[in-house]
């Protein structure tokens, strides 16, 4: 049971950390994930900001959507990184001054659907349908060229899990590596991806091409929030048109992901499957496309399984019987707050409470222990990487999450039967 206590001082924390990290720039207003490390505005990261500044001011949510969405390119691309101020200084050559030139996973539509059910402020779903509606367009034309319906990434880092050891085969590296080897091969793959002008269609062929789970994943829940949010703005074509590119992209998803019980991404034209077990093979619970059996199977199997991802610290993002297996490697086994939050939303939506209430209580004590950190040591629970770091503010929409779904369930079983 996490105390009232422990929600309290945890509630307190994570709006400290939002607020210390706020920035505005020319009137823009963001958050940085980390004032030392990581002085920028991101992609996924801003999506967290938003669901946690929801819960203290719309606001403020609404502001940093907003300035999320200034730097979109002509394509319809929304850019990971955006450097606001004039003296970030950028240390990648992305041949553009003020963003970088790839994406990170699409969240967005869903954050913007839930400020929306708080306040049904549907004058801020009008501002910024176009710019969604550009993007999830830009993803399922660019990146799935052959109307094959998944997406490729062009870049590891266009997962947001860096460094993970799902790429180290389609990157030519081996499992054994240090991180400076790791950031080198991406430096080389951002030069490749330079020499083909980042045309993703072009350039997937040619330097990576992968179909990554998580990334699908985000973008089926995702063309069903798109739908309901083009839906509420009176756009019903549109909105059969984005749940027709769900469907299908699940259906790709199980036919050439699927194997075991496992969904996993895949490399190349061939789609070869990339079998090394991460935290990814629970994305598709979050997205809500395994059936019960299939949802229930994969978390005794694997989720429970003390030789795999049951540890003292739930839940590493790495499985333990991996070669490449690291407790305090960047994305190669650590615990991270962001996939804790996927997986806790998952468990809730599946009704897995006992497995959910782990899972929380776990984070809890991880926050408790090592404050605000980048990402924890799935043995000990130690704070490691950078400091004053976001994404463990994305406790308190967990503190709440399961409380307000069977609300959303009541509310959804009331209208049926009236
Ligand atoms: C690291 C993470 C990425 C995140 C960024 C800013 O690069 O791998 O997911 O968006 O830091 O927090």
């Amino acid at each position: 049971m996490v105390t009232r206590a422990q929600t309290d001082r945890l509630r307190k924390a994570s709006l400290e950390v939002l607020l210390k990290n706020r920035r505005v720039t020319d009137g823009h207003q963001y958050t940085v994930p980390s004032p030392s490390t990581y002085p920028y505005q991101w992609l996924w990261d801003s999506c967290f900001h938003a669901t946690v500044l929801a819960q203290f001011d719309i606001g403020d949510a609404k502001k940093e959507i907003r300035s999320l969405l200034t730097h979109q390119f002509d394509d319809g691309m929304l850019p990971h990184m955006i450097y606001w101020q004039p003296g970030d200084f950028v240390t990648i050559p992305w041949g553009k001054e003020r963003t970088s030139s790839i994406t990170q996973p699409p969240l967005v539509a869903q954050v913007v659907w839930e400020l929306y059910l708080r306040d049904r402020d549907i004058a801020f779903l009008k501002e910024l349908y176009t710019a969604l509606y550009r993007f999830y367009s830009y993803l399922l034309r660019e990146r799935d060229p052959r109307r094959n319906h998944l997406v490729g990434i062009i870049n590891p880092d266009e997962s947001g899990e860096d460094n993970s050891p799902r790429f180290d085969a389609p990157l030519g590296l081996s499992h054994e590596q240090t991180l400076p080897e790791n950031f080198g091969r991406r430096l080389m793959l951002v030069a490749q991806l330079q020499s083909c002008n980042f045309d993703a269609a072009y350039c997937m062929k040619q330097y990576f091409w992968v179909k990554d789970v998580p990334f699908n994943s985000f973008l089926a829940k995702n063309l069903e929030y798109l739908a309901k949010i083009a839906e509420e703005v009176g756009l019903a074509d549109e909105a059969r048109g984005f749940r027709a590119e769900r469907e299908h992209l699940v259906v790709a998803m199980r036919s050439r992901m699927l194997e075991d019980g496992i969904f996993w991404s895949t490399n190349g034209a061939d789609y070869s499957k990339i079998k090394v077990k991460t935290w990814a093979i629970f994305a598709p619970l979050f997205a809500g496309i395994l059936t019960e059996g299939e949802a229930s199977a994969l978390v005794e199997r694997h989720l429970l399984n003390a030789s795999e991802f049951k540890t003292p610290f739930m839940v590493p993002t790495v499985s333990k019987d991996e070669p490449s297996f690291d407790p305090r490697g960047m994305w190669r086994g650590p615990v991270w707050m962001s996939t804790n939050w996927f997986l806790y939303r998952g468990l809730i939506d599946y009704g897995m409470h006992d497995v959910a209430e782990d899972l929380l209580e776990s984070s809890v004590a991880m926050l408790e222990r090592a404050g605000f950190r980048e990402f924890f040591d799935p043995e000990t629970g130690e704070g490691l990487g950078a400091h004053d770091f976001t994404w463990g503010a994305l406790i308190v929409d967990m503190l709440v999450y399961a409380g307000e779904a069977s609300a959303r369930t009541r509310g959804a079983s009331r209208s049926a039967a009236s």
